[in-house]
């Protein structure tokens, strides 16, 4: 029988911890790199040690410093631990596979929208050109650098935007000020804010590995353009509460280097012309559907267990 494992750089996390449940609950069987030891989880010393593990029909990277990390400030330490989290790991992960006699079928990595220079006017789909101009431009230009792998390995790089989850990302930093009614928008709320909910992001995902036409370079991103001030709406009206306090990005950049803080004051029109053209269909295409399907106070029963 054809293998059904799958590795997951990063598989502790809010979106490796998701496409685990996802392609535990389709039948495939799922191990993790991570820095700390548990049942289905190899270190990154043991994966440069040994290589990659027999049978490895799939390799995804999820794994990252989260830099919206408010407890720490940003600093050029900070700094290069967001970027060596993504570029080392995916360079491990590559090297695994290209040294590797018994090699998987795709390589995914996901990255983000960073990749496009911040703009009011240009619209990207995944063969507008990446500037590197920016400091997440520039990671992302390097991030996706360290994933090149040998053919016949198919690379997907997804490119996500904002990721809409109750429990990791933009809304878990979010909700509660949303909650109590202290929410509101982001400067003057007319930037992009490319977005995608989290179980289309994980069903993209696995599309990718499923489907061997699948190659290069995939928005990962709702086909619905919304700005920030649509989103605050949208969310503020899921979580029936006022969002009337707007906050200034002048604070944020004093708060939080408006180097980081760019990622909420500024955005980008991004379009996922080559997921449409696979003919991937999105399971929340509106925003006023993902916000509702997150605006919830307690736990769920998750959908797949
Ligand atoms: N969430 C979003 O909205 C979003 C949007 C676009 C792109 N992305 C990208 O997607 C990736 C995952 O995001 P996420 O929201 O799932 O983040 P997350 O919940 O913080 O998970 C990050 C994962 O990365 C691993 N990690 C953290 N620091 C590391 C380090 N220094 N070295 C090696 N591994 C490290 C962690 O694993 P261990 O601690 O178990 O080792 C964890 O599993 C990131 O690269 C992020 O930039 C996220």
């Amino acid at each position: 029988m054809a293998s059904r494992k799958v590795l997951i750089g990063g598989g502790t996390g809010f979106i490796g911890g998701h496409l685990g449940d996802l392609l535990t609950s389709k039948g495939y069987n799922v191990l993790n790199v991570a820095r700390m030891p548990a049942t289905n989880n190899i270190s990154w010393t043991k994966l440069e040690r040994e290589g990659l593990p027999k049978r490895s029909l799939a390799v995804v990277n999820c794994a990252g410093q989260q830099f919206m990390d408010f407890t720490k400030s940003w600093t050029p330490g900070f700094k290069q631990n967001v970027q060596n989290s993504r570029v080392y790991t995916t360079k491990a992960l590559a090297k695994a596979i290209n040294t590797s006699n018994d090699k998987p079928k795709v390589f995914v990595v996901v990255t983000g929208v960073g990749a496009y220079e911040p703009s009011e006017n240009a619209t990207y789909d995944e063969l507008s050109p990446t500037t590197g101009r920016d400091f997440f431009s520039r990671l992302t230009v390097e991030w996706e650098k360290a994933a090149h792998v040998d053919p016949p390995v198919r690379l997907v790089i997804i490119r996500s935007g904002a990721v809409i989850g109750r429990w990791g990302g933009m809304i878990k930093n979010m909700f509660l000020p949303f909650y109590l009614g202290l929410g509101g928008r982001i400067g003057s709320g007319k930037q992009y804010l490319p977005w995608i909910h989290i179980d289309d992001l994980t069903r993209l995902i696995q599309f990718s590995i499923e489907n061997d036409a699948v190659t290069g370079v995939l928005n990962g991103v709702a086909p619905q353009v919304i700005t920030n001030d649509d989103f605050t709406r949208s969310f503020a009206r899921a979580l029936k509460r006022p969002a009337f306090l707007p906050v200034p990005e002048t604070m944020l950049n004093m708060l939080l280097h408006s180097e980081r803080a760019m990622i909420m004051t500024k955005g980008q029109h991004v379009v996922p012309k080559r997921v449409l053209e696979y003919g991937f269909k999105y399971k929340y295409a509106d925003i006023d559907d993902a916000c509702k399907e997150v605006a919830h106070l307690l736990p769920k029963k998750h959908p797949l267990k």
